[in-house]
């Protein structure tokens, strides 16, 4: 089955109307056995394709698809500047290790972005895996390029979170908060997560695969892979959400955020993304690895580095493979 004709496939069943193996063999110029075959394969992604004898095969309730010349459209001019009209698939292992294949083969572009109707190794942070069902969430991955190097980088998840947090505000979902490093949450459950993942120099030119991972329309079928608590953006705001302007929106902020991170830093978010830290002045623990210490949160510094108040002294924490939690009240 090629990738082209599930897409495709997809694409005509995506209005819920039934459509005649005859019909669809006819569009994608393959036999009604094909038609079947490929039908197969998308009722085992996850899809919810009903086979009615005498009338064909329809998606109930049909499917609002990710489509990339929607989301280029409503792009800004400056967006375009700088970010390229994304590629959408179907299925993916993983959005980030897309871009980082190409990189790795030395056609990572800078700009260059893709979005995954489903991931099937979706990884989140720490080795932990990235529950990515079909059709229902956002899945994508920027690729960004940087002169500055790697350790010049401590801050950028955290724009990213916050520039995230911009966007959802702007479309009304109210009271989201920001976990250090780049966890979104409502009401201290998981709406989003970032995984950055970067390639080159610690001191000069380097690349960095940005991978964003947003809760839209989670079914609770799914949602029991999940091991931690979660909200969705469906369930916070009562609606259906039209993805596309979403992520097109996320990413104009993204690129106005990028743009001022590139030549300022961190320090212009520094207060910004404090005001939104679900965890300032409560009691956490920070643990990397088995080591764990406790503290006070203070907050971040114009690095992005956390601050925790531990016996009385500051101590500074870089992200990486450190977790926080809040402790027991
Ligand atoms: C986390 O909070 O643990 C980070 C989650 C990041 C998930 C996104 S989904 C798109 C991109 N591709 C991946 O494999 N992961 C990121």
């Amino acid at each position: 089955v090629s990738k082209e004709n599930r897409k495709r496939l997809v694409e005509l069943l995506s209005d819920g109307e039934f459509h005649s193996g005859e019909q669809l063999g006819e569009a994608l110029g393959v036999s009604r056995a094909s038609i079947w075959k490929q039908v197969k394969s998308l009722l085992s992604m996850g899809l919810d394709i009903q086979a009615v004898k005498g009338r064909g095969y329809r998606i109930l309730d049909g499917l609002s698809l990710l489509d990339a010349n929607a989301v280029h459209a409503a792009f800004t001019e400056n967006t375009r500047r700088y970010i390229q009209c994304p590629e959408v698939f179907t299925q993916i292992d993983s959005t980030n290790q897309y871009l980082l294949d190409l990189l790795e083969a030395g056609e990572g572009k800078q700009g260059l972005l893709c979005f995954a109707e489903q991931q099937t190794a979706g990884r989140g942070r720490r080795g932990k895996p990235w529950v990515s069902p079909f059709g229902k969430n956002i899945y994508c991955s920027l690729l960004w390029h940087f002169d500055k190097g790697i350790s010049a980088l401590e801050g950028l998840s955290l724009v990213i979170a916050l520039s995230l947090v911009k966007t959802l505000e702007k479309q009304g979902v109210q009271e989201l908060e920001l976990k250090w490093p780049n966890d979104i949450l409502s009401k201290d459950k998981k709406l989003a997560g970032i995984l950055i993942e970067a390639r080159g120099d610690l001191v000069d030119a380097c690349d960095v695969v940005i991978g964003i991972g947003i809760n839209v329309h989670m079914s609770q079928q799914s949602a029991s892979a999940i091991d931690q608590p979660w909200v969705d953006l469906y369930s916070l705001q009562g609606k259906k959400i039209d993805r596309n302007i979403l992520v097109a929106h996320l990413f104009n902020q993204i690129s106005d955020d990028l743009q001022q991170f590139s030549s300022s830093g961190f320090s212009p978010f520094c207060s910004e993304w404090n005001e939104k830290n679900s965890f300032l002045d409560k009691r956490v623990s920070v643990s990397s690895g088995k080591e764990s210490k406790r503290g006070v949160c203070l907050g971040v510094n114009s690095q992005g580095a956390l601050l925790l108040e531990i016996d009385g002294r500051t101590e500074s924490f870089y992200g990486g493979e450190v977790s926080l939690r809040k402790d027991e009240e």
